[in-house]
């Protein structure tokens, strides 16, 4: 028995760092998964990994959520697989960095439309079909660079798009109330994916400033994010909407 035994759970980003171990810990609490992500073979490798667990996965790839077509497709196709859909967890994302005045118009463009429209497009489709189902969940990974500040790397569009789906969620948690949707974000401070551990390189000393602002003095590890997902994924947290949770080492307590 799994809390999430029978729930159909559309991740994006199942290619990535977090999104992988997203699928496996909703896969191994009964959920059935379906993956999209640009990367098919990064894709297809999680998919692997789920059904070697013995968990349930499905993959949708490749698919570039910034088109907001192809973001329809995906959920259709996704709500196909299993004929329906409970829970959407926005977790794909990419973002560019760059510090005032030099950060570009395209690279401030990209990261809109990779932080912020994918959420946007994969919920408005995705909306119908959980009112069809008599509610659900949306959980959008944001980040606390939505919420303070951020030196490194110099964030301007990052956090502008970040708060921007904090913001989201809150409006997404209004209008899905009376259609039982719940809708809540999860901020994560520094976690150690291969995104995040490739972009910093050998740049030591970022490394230590980034978990010099923890309180925990480390960088989080991606089984310690979503545990919080599976938990507001599921009937356990049914009172829970709107909010956002941050998962940070502490990162945002001073
Ligand atoms: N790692 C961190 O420290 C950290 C901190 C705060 C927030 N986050 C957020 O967590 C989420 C996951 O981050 P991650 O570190 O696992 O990154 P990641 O780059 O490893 O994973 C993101 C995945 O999204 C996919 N993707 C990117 N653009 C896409 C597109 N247009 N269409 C479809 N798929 C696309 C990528 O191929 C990748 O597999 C993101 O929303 C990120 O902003 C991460």
């Amino acid at each position: 028995m799994g809390i999430l035994d029978n729930k159909v759970v559309l991740v994006t980003g199942t290619g990535g760092g977090l999104g992988r171990v997203a699928a496996l810990a909703f896969a191994r609490e009964g959920a059935k998964v379906v993956g999209s992500d640009i990367n098919v073979n990064a894709n297809n490798e999680t998919v692997e990994l789920v059904r070697q667990a013995d968990g349930e996965m499905t993959a949708v790839a490749p698919i570039d959520l910034t088109d907001p077509e192809q973001a329809r497709k995906m959920v259709e196709e996704a709500v196909a697989v299993y004929g329906g859909l409970d829970v959407v967890y926005n977790n794909a994302a990419i973002q560019y960095f760059g510090p005032m005045p030099d950060f570009s118009v395209e690279d401030w463009r990209k990261t809109i439309a990779g932080e912020l429209d994918i959420p946007f497009f994969v919920s408005k489709f995705a909306w119908p079909h959980l009112v069809e189902r008599g509610g659900g969940v949306i959980i959008n990974v944001a980040s606390i660079s939505g919420i303070i500040a951020g030196e490194i790397p110099p964030m301007i569009g990052h956090s502008a798009a970040k708060a921007g789906v904090i913001a989201m969620t809150r409006q997404l948690a209004l209008e899905g109330a009376p259609h039982g949707i719940r809708a809540v974000t999860i901020s994560p401070g520094p976690f150690l994916t291969p995104a995040s551990d490739r972009d910093l390189g050998d740049n030591q000393e970022a490394r230590d400033a980034i978990t010099k602002k923890t309180l925990l003095k480390r960088f989080g590890k991606p089984e310690e994010l979503v545990e919080l997902a599976v938990f507001l994924a599921s009937d356990r947290a049914s009172y829970i909407t709107g909010a956002n949770y941050v998962v940070d080492g502490g990162a945002t307590a001073w």
